[in-house]
């Protein structure tokens, strides 16, 4: 009859709604969970004088600290690659980690030296008491960003050793480090989209056997 199908239609319609809605918010939080999930490394443009030409760097890891490889002052090191990862602790901000050695393989926390303001990397026993975050990608996603601000500094090392980053949280820290060189700068995230890593081999990839193993503990 007309009105009980009509019934069974109201009534069929009303989970099939609510089904919906629910799946777009599973797929909204997959989507930004993958997001939060790619990989990418860090380059910077800069002169390290102001006058010769501003050219690009990549951040590496060198001994604790994060560095820029610059054409006029190259360091080697381990390439930055890393991604977003939940930092267990009651704030529950974003973290960031990356691979920072192959051999034997380590994952590390980057965090900001609440002392000197160098960027470190580091196993989380490192982390305690440092500035682990919150980090994150500016609005239009291409930048880094660590407590809201995508700016930091490359500083010249005193020691020779390269161009080192540093982040100036109060503002403060570009007179304090002064009469060395440097750069305000901010650090362009470069996605690696390329083949995941998951699916090499058909293997779990390193970061989730590596989360799998507590590596983040
Ligand atoms: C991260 O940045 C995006 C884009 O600016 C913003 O929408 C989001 O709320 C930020 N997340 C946090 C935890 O600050």
């Amino acid at each position: 009859m007309a009105l009980s199908s009509l019934g069974l239609l109201i009534i069929g319609s009303i989970p099939t709604v609510i089904g919906v809605a629910e799946a777009i918010d599973a797929q909204k939080k997959q989507n930004q969970q993958a997001k939060e999930r790619i990989k990418f490394h860090l380059t910077a443009q800069f002169s390290i004088d102001g006058k010769s030409a501003v050219q690009a760097a990549t951040v590496v890891f060198k001994n604790d600290k994060l560095y820029l490889d610059h054409p006029a002052h190259p360091v080697s090191g381990y390439k930055f690659n890393g991604f977003y990862f939940g930092y267990p602790g009651p704030e529950n901000h974003q973290g960031l980690v990356s691979m920072a050695s192959d051999d034997p393989p380590a994952l590390h926390w980057i965090y900001a030296s609440s002392e000197t303001k160098a960027l470190r990397h580091g196993p989380r026993k490192d982390t305690m008491d440092q500035i682990i975050g919150p980090w994150n990608w500016s609005e239009d996603e291409e930048w880094l960003v660590l407590e809201g601000s995508p700016y930091f500094l490359a500083v010249e090392e005193e020691d020779g050793s390269g161009w080192a980053l540093y982040y100036d949280q109060a503002g403060e820290l570009k007179q304090a480090l002064a009469p060395r060189r440097m750069a305000v700068i901010s650090l362009h995230r470069e996605l690696q989209l390329g083949v995941s890593s998951r699916m090499v081999g058909g293997r779990m990839g390193r970061s989730e056997r590596w989360a799998g193993m507590g590596a983040f503990d």
